[in-house]
């Protein structure tokens, strides 16, 4: 038999064919447009999603025997607002994770109903992605059309309506939109309270694989594909990529270089970081993770190559780059503010130790070593919770570029797992619609049959050091320049 693993990404959708032996028969993706209508705003149309995924599924599915499809599963990018009104329509266009118009939201959330009570309720604290804050921001400043919402949505699940006609959602992708109680794996109803939204407004909650339904016949016929293919909760993007490249069950780790950056540790019980600086979710293993996420990862070197030097000869531009540990040039990847640890819509992007002798290639090295600083951010603070990692898998689009998976390696002071097959969410997507249809037990036997490391990465010893070094630097910018980006944002 064969699955379908759909990620919905924020750049693209990719679509991912597995057969059951977690052979890759064929991957597909569809690009969809991002729009920024103000700074720091970041939106897109969720029909466009499903037209692409459309379009994808048709192409993934060419010169295969599409009775053989069984089920089809997602990771989605987290934490977007689809609202829709009571004939299932798109109200207005998703409100990003990336977005961050939320900061007096945030600061109503956490500062005057007050951060314990809010993590008491959903073992987080909330950031400017999230959700509920931008329930209360289109509460306050779209009132007609938060008057009209029916059902709220995040957005591999509106994937998963129009493919099922099912409202669903599962723990992990549920987990972002601080209205749920993590550790119950149910809608948090002070949460729901706060932010005026009633239960019959959310999706049913599943479990990542478990089944919510089947292909409804219209779009099966459009296909050419049987109304008897499974369509599987599926997970958040992390949570899927998590699968995919087999961090499940305890203390294992992830990182994500995709538009985001995240740092991915699965839990066999529940937990919560003190501070709230990493994020407390579900895990698509029936269990639980923890999670730093920073806004820009990827993003920022796909900015700088496109945008600034205008090239798409990613691996030419970091061929020359040789002084590893050495550069004096320094980046602070927020081009869209940070979420963690820092959660400052206000931050942006910054170069420092700039001179007459800076070459292109020390700027061009400074992004990546930027971004694996802000990711060591998040180790840092795991590690302060007593969590102790030697290695970590490691997947997304920035984990092609061997330079910058060696600067992770050393940045990080870990060993570096590259599974087969980096396409983590839609990997994971199809594992977990492969559990769903009964091909294995559980997503822990799914993970252990099908993934497969290709390469490994070891940190040497002098390059750590000098990492190690460059890093305590690195740590003295945001701090400095925070007042700034206050002022910047008030002034903009
Ligand atoms: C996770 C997060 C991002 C998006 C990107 O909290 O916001 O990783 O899921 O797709």
């Amino acid at each position: 038999m064969f699955y379908v693993g759909i990620d919905l990404g924020t750049s693209a959708v990719k679509l991912l064919l597995m057969d059951e032996d977690g052979g890759i028969l064929n991957v597909v993706s569809r690009e969809y447009p991002l729009y920024f209508p103000k700074t720091g705003w970041s939106e897109q149309n969720p029909v466009d999603w499903y037209e692409k995924s459309m379009e994808g599924l048709d192409a993934l599915l060419d010169g295969f025997d599409r009775t053989q499809v069984a089920g089809i599963s997602f990771g989605g990018q987290m934490h977007g607002l689809v609202i829709l009104d009571e004939k299932d329509e798109v109200i207005r266009p998703a409100i990003l994770w990336n977005d961050g118009r939320t900061a007096e939201e945030c600061e109503y959330l956490n500062n005057v109903i007050g951060k314990d009570k809010i993590s008491d309720y959903t073992a987080n604290i909330a950031f400017a992605g999230f959700t509920a804050p931008k329930l209360l921001w289109l509460k306050k400043h779209e009132p007609e059309q938060f008057a009209r919402i029916s059902k709220i949505m995040l957005p591999k699940d509106y994937l998963a309506y129009r493919l099922s006609g099912v409202h669903c959602t599962d723990v992990s992708d549920a987990s972002g939109m601080l209205l749920f109680d993590v550790k119950k794996r149910d809608w948090s109803d002070e949460m729901l309270a706060l932010c005026d939204v009633k239960r019959e407004q959310l999706a049913k909650i599943y479990e990542s694989s478990e089944v919510v339904g089947t292909l409804r016949p219209e779009v099966a016929e459009k296909l050419g594909l049987t109304d008897k293919v499974k369509i599987i909760a599926g997970a958040g993007d992390n949570a899927a990529a998590a699968v995919g490249t087999g961090t499940v069950g305890g203390g294992m780790c992830n990182i994500s270089l995709g538009t985001s950056g995240t740092v991915f540790i699965s839990s066999n019980e529940f937990c919560v970081d003190a501070c709230n600086a990493l994020h407390s979710f579900a895990h698509a293993d029936g269990k639980y993770h923890l999670m730093g996420c920073m806004l820009s990862a990827a993003s920022c070197n796909k900015w700088w190559m496109d945008e600034i030097l205008k090239t798409k000869e990613y691996a030419e531009e970091q061929k020359n780059i040789t002084g590893l540990g050495e550069n004096e040039v320094f980046f602070l990847p927020y081009l869209m503010g940070e979420r963690s640890p820092h959660n400052d819509p206000d931050a942006r992007g910054t170069f420092i130790g700039l001179s007459m002798n800076t070459t292109r290639e020390e700027m061009t090295q400074a992004v990546l070593e930027g971004v694996a600083f802000a990711l060591k951010d998040s180790l840092e603070v795991a590690a302060s919770l007593g969590i102790e990692l030697s290695k970590t898998k490691i997947c997304g689009g920035g984990a092609k570029s061997p330079l910058w998976r060696k600067i992770l390696a050393n940045v990080l002071n870990l060993t570096l797992e590259v599974p087969v097959n980096e396409e983590g969410p839609a990997m994971g997507g199809a594992m977990l619609a492969a559990v769903g249809c009964g091909a294995f037990s559980s997503v822990e036997e799914a993970a252990e049959k099908l993934v497969k490391i290709s390469e490994v990465v070891e940190p040497e010893a002098d390059l750590v050091a000098k990492y190690q070094h460059k890093y305590e630097l690195f740590k003295e910018i945001y701090p400095a320049c925070k007042p700034l980006f206050a002022i910047f944002s008030r002034n903009s």
